[in-house]
């Protein structure tokens, strides 16, 4: 195995469009009047990469620290530590002022359209108040064409730029929001959930769009979910979190055919399969998360874990390292290569 990423060895060829090296951030936290103050690792040491027009999944259960990456490498929320690059760039120390020109091409798309759209305002000024931001609009022409335009491209109707938030389906108001996202010609989304506050039957049609708009402007996404098969239709590669940290990660296919850790093959053995050939044995995992602000030590995952060794698991954590057999796997499991 060898030892992880420098930003040249990350897991993927080609210069990322966004690349982040060890990133931290972590939460002071006031645990009550008699209590010391804590600290919560929310994102702890994570190294990832997105390439120009991929999407990358990141999947881990409540509270491991999804939101919280995915906001920090918008620089939305500052990092404790580590380096976020954009186009190359190192972004981590930008200031507000040098940050506004990239806001453009780096943009987010919320689980709840409803809480993200202003109640107050028409479609017509959510999506043309980001084009004035940026000044992409010459005229009130301009802006209107552009905003009938993008609702197009949406799947909404050009006709309906004067309604207001509440007038619209919940799959509808996730289309505004991605309309308000792309009026700004991003490259890079953050997809923090898009789907899970809408009806299943709705759930396929954002993700036919995302993956039809992803092909059509070349867009990348990292794409936050808790439904692994959405997360394997739409990903060229996985990231799987566990309290705070990567754990695994690989092309989709590698990760969903060979999970090496053993949290990943928890999680995709309770995914439901037809094929009763493909389908495997369900792992059902012991306890619950333990608390970000008291992580167990050595592996974090090690009091939930069958294969863990006593002397090595709870004592060190293992680092996440290239598989041998497969390099374009990336395990943090001291077991990865054996089981
Ligand atoms: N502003 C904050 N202050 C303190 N702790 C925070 C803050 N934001 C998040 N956390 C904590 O950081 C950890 C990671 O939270 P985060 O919201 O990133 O998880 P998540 O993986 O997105 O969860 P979910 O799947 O429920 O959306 C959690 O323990 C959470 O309570
Ligand atoms: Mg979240």
């Amino acid at each position: 195995m060898t030892e992880v990423p420098s930003a040249k060895s990350a897991p993927a060829n080609g210069e990322a469009l966004c690349r982040v090296e060890s990133l931290s951030t972590h939460f002071p936290v006031n645990r009550g009047p008699f209590r010391k103050g804590g600290v919560v690792r929310a994102v702890d040491r994570v190294t990832l990469e997105v390439h120009p027009g991929e999407t990358v999944g990141l999947v881990g259960e409540s509270g491991c620290g999804k939101s919280t990456l995915g906001r920090t490498l918008l620089r939305l929320i500052e990092p404790t530590a580590g380096k976020i690059f954009f186009e190359g760039r190192d972004i981590t120390k930008l200031s507000a002022s040098e940050m506004r020109p990239l806001r453009r091409r780096m943009q987010v798309i919320f689980q709840d359209p409803y809480a993200s759209l202003d109640p107050r305002m028409s479609v017509r000024d959510t999506v043309a108040e980001a084009l004035e931001i940026h000044g992409l609009a010459k005229s009130e022409k301009d802006a209107n064409d552009k905003v009938a335009s993008l609702l197009e491209k949406v799947g909404l109707r050009p006709d309906q730029m004067d309604r207001y938030p509440h007038e619209f389906s919940g799959g509808q108001r996730q289309r505004v929001g991605i309309a308000r996202a792309l009026a700004v010609d991003p490259r890079f989304i953050v997809a923090d959930e898009p789907i899970s506050a809408l009806d299943v039957s709705i759930q396929a049609q954002i993700v036919n769009l995302l993956k039809d708009l992803q092909e059509e402007l070349g867009l990348a996404y990292l794409f936050i979910a808790h439904d692994l098969k959405v997360v394997e239709y739409l990903s060229h590669r996985v990231a799987v979190m566990y309290l705070g940290r990567v754990v695994e990660t690989a092309p989709s296919r590698e990760l969903y055919d060979d999970p090496r850790h053993p949290y990943t093959r928890a999680l995709l053995s309770a995914v439901p399969v037809p094929d009763p050939e493909t389908r495997r044995a369900r792992i059902v995992l012991q306890g619950d998360v333990p608390s970000p602000l008291d992580p167990p030590s050595g592996c974090s995952f090690h009091p939930r874990c069958s294969i863990a060794e006593k002397g090595l698991c709870d004592r060190e954590a293992p680092p996440l390292v290239q598989l041998k057999k497969r390099p374009t796997q990336w395990v943090a499991c001291f077991k990865a290569e054996e089981s």
